[in-house]
């Protein structure tokens, strides 16, 4: 017999908020109140279907092991993690930012020659650094990266810029692109194969619901 439940990992916070009524359309409501459960696995109105929640970051080693088998998580995030074991069938088309590097509003007369990139996508800024082919020194954080230049620890940041808000309130401008981001439903290959009788209408199903919010 084949187990057809299916596990759905999702992030607190805006993925959770701008993923729940895609999942709405899809006729998946959870049971539990994530505002006020401190579940981690919760129920929903669907009894082949759960929700786990983890950190954004977490998302894609979920779903890479098969511990999820279908996940949610930003753009910037993947190419983060580098997406093995991973499909990713849909452009959710929410949490829609920009991957950029930031530094001073005004930066001193003499920058060292090899910038200290403080940041907590590692891998992606190696790849851009190199990419533009200046060697740099970064430094990995977990958050608060605009903290970082100025107290000195770093010249430059690499991080999402949404608004702008978070860097001009720190006196720092976004100065390179180096992505569009927005989060993307990601499932498991092995998932895909062995529970395509779920999977395959519930892509289906919310490819319909984020072409109907366009
Ligand atoms: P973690 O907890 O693993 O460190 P996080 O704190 O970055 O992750 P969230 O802030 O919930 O998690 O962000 C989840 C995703 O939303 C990010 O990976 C990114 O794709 C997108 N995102 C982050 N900040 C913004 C923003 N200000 N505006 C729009 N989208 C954003
Ligand atoms: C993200 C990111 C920036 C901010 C950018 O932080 O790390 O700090 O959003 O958005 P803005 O350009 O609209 O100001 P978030 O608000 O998610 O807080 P976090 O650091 O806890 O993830």
């Amino acid at each position: 017999m084949t187990n057809n439940k299916i596990t759905i990992a999702l992030s607190k916070g805006r993925i959770f908020k701008e993923t729940l009524p895609l999942l709405k359309h899809a006729g998946i409501e959870p049971i539990d109140d994530i505002a006020t459960s401190r579940k981690l696995i919760l129920q929903t109105n669907q009894p082949n279907v759960q929700l786990v929640i983890i950190r954004a970051s977490d998302v894609p080693t979920y779903v890479q092991y098969g511990a999820a088998d279908v996940g949610v998580a930003g753009k910037d995030v993947l190419l983060e993690h580098g997406g093995q074991g991973l499909y990713e069938p849909l452009d959710l088309e929410i949490a829609k930012c920009k991957l950029m590097t930031a530094g001073p509003v005004e930066l001193p007369d003499n920058e060292p020659p090899r910038l200290k990139i403080a940041t907590k996508f590692i891998n992606v800024t190696k790849a851009y650094y190199a990419s533009i082919g200046q060697q740099v020194e970064i430094i990995k954080l977990y958050g608060s990266m605009e903290l970082a230049p100025l107290v000195g620890l770093a010249d430059r940041i690499v991080d999402v810029v949404d608004t702008g808000n978070t860097l001009k309130a720190n006196k720092l401008v976004p100065m390179e692109h180096i992505a569009d981001i927005s989060s993307r439903l990601v499932v498991n290959t092995a998932s895909l194969k062995m529970k395509h009788a779920v999977i395959k209408p519930f892509i289906d199903t919310l490819r319909e619901a984020v072409e109907n919010r366009r």
